[in-house]
């Protein structure tokens, strides 16, 4: 696939290489996944001075380390010595120092070397920290920027979205489901971008959710979407009962049966569906041109108690039934894909025009030209 400027005028899908193709996916991950912000995890994640989580993508593996003053650091998890891998577990603690298996060299918790055994009197330690990658945290939620040069900061892209939950610094990770999917991460993303595909294949979804709804809200512009959730009747939350199932509830900036944010970010395939009792983020790893981990992370206000406020077998099941019938539409658009005899199709014009507006992010990112934030 030569990448260029979608054609104006079009509004059809991607061609197969765009699906298939593991040149097309190598540059995917420079253009796109090396080269945005993407979402790496939650703060309530890392809750203490040596904390980690490991953001890895491609080849890429990045670890955001909390510090003992308070500061969430992002590091290329590559040791500055020989360049082993640093750190291997997906999370943990480490209380005083990441030290390197390999020969001992221990860095402290903002990256910086802290000791090289025997490396002789002539060695400056301060050349020697981790490398860092830019991190910001934008809502309780962190964006790693794998890129050199300066970002444009993550407040600045969204800065106009208004968001009902404004300080999901307090709120906590309830539960993260993680899934492997035999599809490419664009199938995801565009499965996500529309409800065309709602009425028949998320029944229990659409009991709750309006799929013609207008409830308001704002245009995000090109890169990302975000308006109000539309539900029906008198539905509250994206649950099977429509009902709000915790007894804690979100602080919001409007009322509560007005609280109900949908959110998608473009160019980090990054998707927020906010209710009063609960608040699921999905994120899109791509592992290979035919296979992507999603990721579902379930927010409550940090005073909800599972159990005693909210049963998580109840509060999360609607997301995440619908997140399984998702996953066999994306394994089916995966096959149809690969068939020689697969010709792009048309975009339903009422339905999927937010499928447009990812394309004309994706075909920028992906043309030549200089590197974009
Ligand atoms: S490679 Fe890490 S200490 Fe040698
Ligand atoms: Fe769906």
């Amino acid at each position: 696939m030569t990448p260029t400027v979608r054609p104006p005028g079009t509004a059809e899908a991607l061609p197969r290489e765009a699906y298939v193709s593991q040149e097309n996916f190598e540059r995917e991950l420079e253009r796109v996944f090396y080269s945005t912000w993407q979402y790496a995890g939650h703060v309530s994640e890392l809750p203490a001075a040596g904390s980690f989580k490991r953001f890895a993508v491609g080849a890429a593996d990045v670890l955001v380390v909390r510090a003992a003053d308070g500061r969430i650091n992002a590091l290329h998890n590559v040791c500055r010595h020989r360049g082993s891998q640093l750190v291997s577990d997906d999370t943990g603690t480490c209380k005083r120092a990441l030290t390197c298996h390999y020969h001992g060299w221990a860095y402290n918790h903002d990256g910086s070397l802290r000791g090289a055994p025997r490396m002789g009197d002539g060695f400056d330690k301060h050349q020697f920290g981790l490398r860092r990658a830019h991190i910001e945290i934008w809502n309780g939620c962190i964006f790693v920027h794998l890129g050199d040069g300066t970002p444009v900061p993550v407040r600045e892209s969204l800065a106009d979205v208004v968001w009902p939950y404004a300080d999901l610094d307090r709120a906590k990770v309830a539960e993260i489901a993680t899934y492997e999917v035999e599809t490419n991460w664009k199938i995801c993303w565009e499965n996500a971008l529309e409800c065309y595909h709602c009425a028949i294949n998320h029944p229990e979804l659409v009991r709750v959710f309006d799929q013609d709804g207008d409830a308001g809200g704002a245009d995000g512009g090109a890169d990302y979407v975000y308006f109000v959730n539309p539900l029906l009747g008198d539905s509250l939350s994206v649950t099977r009962s429509g009902h709000l199932e915790s007894k804690v509830l979100f602080e919001c900036t409007t009322p509560v049966d007005e609280a109900r944010g949908f959110f998608q970010w473009h160019t980090s395939t990054f998707e927020m569906v906010g209710s009063p009792d609960c608040i699921a983020v999905t994120s899109y790893t791509p592992l290979a041109p035919d296979r992507t981990r999603i990721t579902q992370t379930f927010l409550v206000p940090e005073k909800a108690a599972a159990g005693k406020d909210y049963e998580p077998a109840v509060l999360f099941e609607l997301h995440k039934l619908a997140r399984e019938q998702d996953n066999q539409l994306c394994t089916s658009v995966q096959r149809g894909v690969r068939n020689p005899a697969y010709v792009p199709g048309p975009f339903n014009d009422i339905y999927e025009v937010e499928n447009l507006r990812f394309l004309d992010v994706y075909w920028k990112l992906m043309a030549d030209g200089p590197e974009r934030a």
